[in-house]
């Protein structure tokens, strides 16, 4: 198949892997991509990855047999909706649906519509609304930007005078969301829809502080693993929560927005808080999340392309459920000095080759292009890249996980040591 993937984070290079893994006969595409998915697929130059017109146009003259869309910047462009229009097959969700993740106000009415457990979250607009909130809701707070703010838009504080600084920043350009806190451990379960039929991934966990024993601020994601083996003391089995999570979460959305009209054909993430009144979302992506796709996709045994095929051309009934292997995952971002607030770029990274050729590693690249010399690399942004490790048991993982990035040389960059500490038993 002729396949092109829109992004250019280790989530996009982890889809390819996984592409390339399946059929090496695939020819890849990537859009704009960085430099480790310019070593698996072929970076179309210029292409602007949240231009409607400019994708379709590529993938009309390039005969593309499907588009997935990684990041959420084209989905809310618009980008699946033109695609669609001119009969391409693309695997994410129009403008309207992509919405769940675009504007956090929608996605907590589609779940009151449709009946799915959350939080209570109020609206505000004012400063007057937010201060009634907090207090209504009491500590600790939950303050979040409604719109798309990179994972980085939410503080969860016990600070009263902090929260109310938050909702400052973001109020000028719009609403904030006040919420009830929910305590818990934190699941990341995927699925994949075609608008009506719904396939659930294995689970993940990410961990979302910058630093050790989930200190400092929120990021994007410092780290992932998969699949969740403590899921069993709760619900029996992994499969038993999934299916749980299927039922009252995936499907009852996925019918509400097809309902709607603005049917949801890609990626349903539904980020959960595991509380003691039971499983609530506390919000939903409209793509694949990242780190997590980079430790659930590895483990993936039966095709995605033919997974994503299926969901973008509305025969996923037909398909068989994904399978994965019952190995375990994980991976640790490295992140430049000063990431999340003001991360530093443009310094050489070394050490990635040998860190790749760890027994069971591989590299997924975020934010790295090609440097000056041939053969270098620079960092480019504040999450530079994953080191992914897959192997038989967490204790191992991580040995090899931990052993390849200490072979990374980026001056200033740190990650975190703690990634799946818990599950291995350390
Ligand atoms: P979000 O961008 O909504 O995923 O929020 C980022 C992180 O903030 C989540 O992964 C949680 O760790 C935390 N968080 C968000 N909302 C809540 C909530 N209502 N209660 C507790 N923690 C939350
Ligand atoms: N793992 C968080 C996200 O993808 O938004």
């Amino acid at each position: 198949m002729r396949i092109l993937v829109l992004g250019s984070g280790a989530r996009e290079h982890a889809i390819l892997l996984a592409l390339k893994r399946e059929d090496s006969d695939h020819e890849l595409f990537a859009a704009p991509g960085n430099a480790g998915i310019a070593a698996d697929a072929a970076i179309v130059a210029g292409l602007d990855a949240n231009d409607p017109a400019a994708v379709t146009a590529f993938a009309d003259d390039e005969s593309i047999d499907l588009v997935i869309i990684g990041p959420e910047a084209p989905l809310v462009a618009g980008v699946a909706d033109t695609l669609r229009e001119r009969g391409i097959p693309v695997f994410g969700p129009g403008k309207a649906a992509a919405q769940l993740e675009g504007s956090k106000a929608f996605a907590k009415r589609i779940m009151d519509a449709a009946g799915v457990p959350t939080g209570r979250a109020t609206r505000a607009t004012t400063r007057a609304e937010v201060e009634a909130a907090l207090d209504a809701y009491g500590a600790p707070h939950v303050v979040k930007a409604d719109g798309l703010a990179a994972g980085k838009g939410v503080i969860v504080t016990d600070d009263r005078a902090a929260a109310l600084a938050h909702a400052d920043a973001y109020l000028p350009s719009g609403a904030v969301l006040v919420e009830e806190f929910l305590s818990g451990p934190e699941v990341s379960l995927f699925f994949v829809s075609d608008g009506d039929t719904v396939r659930a991934l294995s689970p993940a966990q990410d961990f979302k502080r910058a630093y050790d024993g989930d200190a400092g601020p929120n990021t994007g994601g410092m780290g992932a693993y998969s699949p969740l083996p403590w899921l069993g003391d709760r619900f029996g089995s992994e499969q038993a929560f999934v299916a749980e999570v299927t039922r009252t979460v995936a499907e009852p959305v996925i019918r509400q927005l097809d309902a709607e009209g603005t049917p949801f054909i890609g990626l349903l993430y539904a980020g959960l808080i595991l509380t003691a009144q039971g499983v609530k979302v506390i919000e939903f992506n409209a793509r694949f999340g990242d780190p997590e796709t980079q430790v659930v996709l590895p483990r993936l045994t039966s095709p995605l392309s033919r997974l994503l095929m299926a969901a973008a051309s509305g025969h996923l009934e037909d398909e068989p459920a994904p399978t994965f292997a019952d190995s375990a995952a994980v991976t640790v971002v490295l992140a430049s000095e000063g990431y999340p607030e003001s991360p530093v770029t443009g310094r050489v990274i070394t050490g990635t080759d040998a860190a790749a050729s760890t027994p069971g590693v591989h590299l997924a690249h975020a934010a790295t292009a090609a440097g000056p010399d041939d053969g270098t690399l620079v960092a480019t942004g504040g999450r530079v890249l994953n080191v992914v490790a897959t192997g038989d048991t967490f204790a191992e993982v991580r040995e090899r996980a931990y052993t390849a990035i200490e072979r990374i040389e980026l001056a200033g960059s740190h990650y975190r040591r703690d990634i799946a500490a818990r599950v291995a038993g350390v």
